[in-house]
């Protein structure tokens, strides 16, 4: 029997730290339950103390999940801890994760601690750890950039406390993959009771490396869990991708031997809901997860795949989760169908009102679209404004003009709460001009970092138009997404639903009459 590599999924937690990919409780949830669909082993649900709302939704993950252990982040303190532990109570299988920093450069600069204090600190904190929770995994933070006499040091101090995974971040994305791999092995060597924790890479991708260090922390390192997020979602240039790694150890198993828990027919899906829930877009070429990355457009190519596939194929399109878009739903399809569908895509709408919100949404869209896809299901209950208690800022209507050669104007109706707008403009275009007009009386003075617009299915003009706005305001940022075949519609909606999260975030957007 092959050793298992445990797959520890961190797109809910380092993944939401990018700006503008932070999420509500209940994408959180969502997301939550289709990784456990993926069987992923560990879900790092969030930093259970940076905030009421991360504790909630560490909480709620671990009140729902119930086949994959959930973790919360803490740092190496009681309080920190103890949140941790309070968030986790409901979980089937808990995990607490504490990290303190160890290079000299972080203790110094940043904590203004010495050596000696950290050491401290990081051993009574698993100390601490261990006696509210039985599974604890340990992080020395830029640990690829700290003395390697200290680390060891301080890990054979917190595997004595009880920490039972060690987790190696190369936190900046510093490491190169042999190095990397090296430094595991050399600590696993060195540390009398290394034989007692299981060893984890934590790689950044800042020299696009993240996957090669960490599958060389596995090979060269013996490590046996890696952390990842979906699409390799993080800040800066992002984690280590799941779905690259996996792949990897499932493709080349004569390679690395290693046996992996995943449900890889999960991996597409996973791609596509955190992708259309942060609106961080997978470029086409990305491996497994882009929409090229099992597309053949060369005459050789095709030729060779049609005659025999594993000529220019190494993995399976269908063992990954992509299937030829398939039509599911029509105009005519009832409520029970289209519940049936969410059951089958994994979609759990909290209540019924939201199933009905829901189910009105989709009659809508299937009245103007004759065919829907498994996508445009998921765009529709990604939209935030299916849950209805939640939105402040309605569309209720829209109409715009364009002419070659005229300037562009809008009208657009919507709702702040109980109160109706009605506001014009002109703009650049019609898109513009939408979006002035609703900002004409909202105020919100939040700039815009990023409008991008995508179909969400390919190959068709007819496919609904996908719209990321990304908004920042007061040190936040948000993005609000929004589709509609309309791409203006689709427009107005992102930018409605960016605003109904710097609302929700408490920022006092209030609409001017
Ligand atoms: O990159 C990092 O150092 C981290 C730790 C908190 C584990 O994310
Ligand atoms: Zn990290």
């Amino acid at each position: 029997m092959a050793d298992k590599l445990i797959i520890f999924d961190t797109t809910l937690r380092d993944g939401e730290q990018s700006p503008g990919a932070s999420m509500t409780r209940e994408e959180k949830l969502r997301i939550a339950r289709q990784l456990e669909r993926l069987r992923v082993d560990v879900i790092e649900a969030g930093f259970a103390a940076s905030s009421n709302g991360d504790f909630e939704a560490v909480k709620s993950i671990a009140d729902a999940i119930k086949d994959s252990t959930v973790c919360s982040l803490a740092r190496a303190n009681d309080r920190d801890i103890s949140r941790a532990a309070d968030a986790l109570r409901g979980a089937n299988s808990a995990r607490i994760h504490t990290f303190i920093a160890t290079s000299a450069l972080h203790m110094e600069k940043k904590l203004r601690m010495t050596p000696d204090e950290v050491y401290e600190q990081a051993r009574l904190a698993v100390r601490f750890a261990r006696n509210l929770c039985a599974d604890i995994e340990f992080s020395p933070e830029d640990g690829y950039r700290s003395d390697v006499d200290f680390l060891c040091r301080v890990l054979e101090a917190v595997i004595d406390e009880g920490a039972s995974t060690i987790n190696l971040p190369d936190t900046v994305g510093y490491a190169v993959p042999e190095l990397y791999g090296n430094f595991i092995r050399t600590l696993r060597e060195r540390i009398p009771n290394s034989d007692k924790a299981i060893w984890s890479v934590h790689c950044h991708n800042d020299l696009g490396m993240a996957v090669a260090n960490s599958l060389a922390g596995v090979k060269i390192g013996g490590a046996r869990q890696v952390e990842c997020t979906i699409n390799g979602l993080g800040e800066r240039a992002g984690n280590c991708a799941l779905e690259e790694v996996v792949m990897a150890v499932r493709t080349r198993r004569d390679h690395f031997g290693l046996e992996v828990g995943i449900d890889t027919s999960q991996i597409v899906p996973a791609s596509r809901l955190v992708s259309q829930t942060t609106g961080f877009v997978v470029q086409p070429n990305k491996a497994v997860v882009g929409a090229n990355a099992f597309a053949h457009a060369s005459g050789i190519h095709q030729d060779g795949v049609l005659k025999a596939r594993d000529t220019y194929e190494i993995m399976r399109a269908e063992d990954v989760g992509w299937s030829a878009n398939k039509i599911v739903l029509g105009k005519l399809s009832g409520r029970n169908a289209f519940k049936q569908r969410l059951q089958e895509l994994g979609i759990e709408l909290g209540s019924e009102a939201e199933v009905n919100a829901a189910f009105a949404r989709f009659k809508d869209l299937a009245d103007r679209k004759s065919e829907i896809f498994d996508e445009d299901i998921i765009a529709l209950v990604a939209d935030e404004s299916v849950t209805a208690e939640q939105e402040h800022f309605r569309l209720l209507a829209l109409s715009q003009h364009s002419e070659m050669g005229e300037r562009p104007h809008a009208r657009v109706a919507f709702a702040a709460g109980d109160e109706e707008f009605h506001a014009e403009s002109d703009g650049n275009g019609p898109v513009d001009a939408s979006l002035k007009a609703i900002e004409s009386k909202v105020q919100s003075g939040a700039e815009m970092l990023l409008y991008s617009v995508n179909a969400i299915t390919s190959g068709s003009t007819e496919s609904q138009g996908e719209v990321t706005v990304r908004l920042q305001h007061g040190g936040r940022v948000v993005n609000g997404v929004g589709a509609d075949p309309d791409i203006v519609v689709a427009s107005a909606k992102a930018y409605l639903a960016a605003l109904n999260k710097l609302h929700q975030k408490g920022e006092r957007v209030a609409a001017q009459g």
